[in-house]
């Protein structure tokens, strides 16, 4: 590695393994974890929990104007109050594709985003970290994995958080009506940037990839 600033873009759909991978690769290089998702996610608990229509872009809008969407310490504060859990709720699931697919509201995140990432090693995860967000990230990786194997992390993590009433079918289609909104949305959709690295990880450990990427990023 040589001195210029590090910044890893990481994009791919709901479920392959974005987050955890990225988690580790920052612990171990001592780079900025941004998780983008949770940003989308924390302003749909708002919403939900004002009760307002998941289409009113108005109403979004001024909810967004005053809300404060902040990272401490790997955890995700809403207007000051921490949301790790919440955000992860299957409700939020539901109706997040909804809402970070209005472009006003993706403007204001990308913003945020792009301010977070200044003057520091970083490593950032989403839809379009690659294309849109960082797309003079030093190093891009697109994380995939089969629809199936994701629905199953997905639908494992929903039970271990104790949700109730789920089914791993209906799991797999919300995953999938997931994944058609943010691959087909008009404004930066899920979509590999030309230049990313694509690693699989239907068939590999978390260590695996995590171990290519680190590879990659020290040059070995
Ligand atoms: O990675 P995740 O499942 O926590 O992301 C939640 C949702 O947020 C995802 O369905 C689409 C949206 N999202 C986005 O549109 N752009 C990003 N950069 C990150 C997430």
């Amino acid at each position: 590695m040589n001195n210029k600033r590090i910044v890893v873009a990481v994009d791919g759909p709901a479920g392959a393994g974005k987050s955890t991978i990225s988690k580790r690769v920052a612990k171990i290089l001592n780079l900025e974890y941004i998780d983008t998702g949770a940003m989308y996610r924390a302003l749909t608990l708002k919403i939900l929990r004002k009760g307002i229509n998941p289409k009113d872009v108005t109403k979004i809008m001024e909810v967004m104007e005053e809300t404060i969407i902040f990272f401490k310490n790997n955890h995700i504060y809403l207007d000051g109050t921490k949301v790790d859990e919440e955000i992860r709720k299957n409700i939020v699931n539901k109706h997040v594709s909804e809402i970070s697919k209005i472009g006003k509201v993706r403007e204001k995140m990308v913003d945020m985003q792009r301010k977070l990432s200044e003057s520091t090693n970083v490593i950032m995860d989403g839809r379009d970290i690659g294309t849109v967000v960082l797309p003079h990230a030093n190093y891009k990786f697109f994380i995939t994995a089969s629809v199936e194997e994701r629905a199953r992390r997905r639908y494992k993590e929903l039970l271990e958080r104790g949700e109730k009433n789920i089914s791993y079918d209906q799991v797999l289609s919300d995953i999938k009506e997931r994944d058609r909104i943010d691959s087909t949305r008009q404004i930066a959709p899920l979509k590999k940037s030309p230049d990313a690295l694509v690693i699989d990880t239907t068939n590999k450990t978390i260590d695996e990839c995590v171990n290519q990427i680190i590879g990659i990023i020290e040059g070995r």
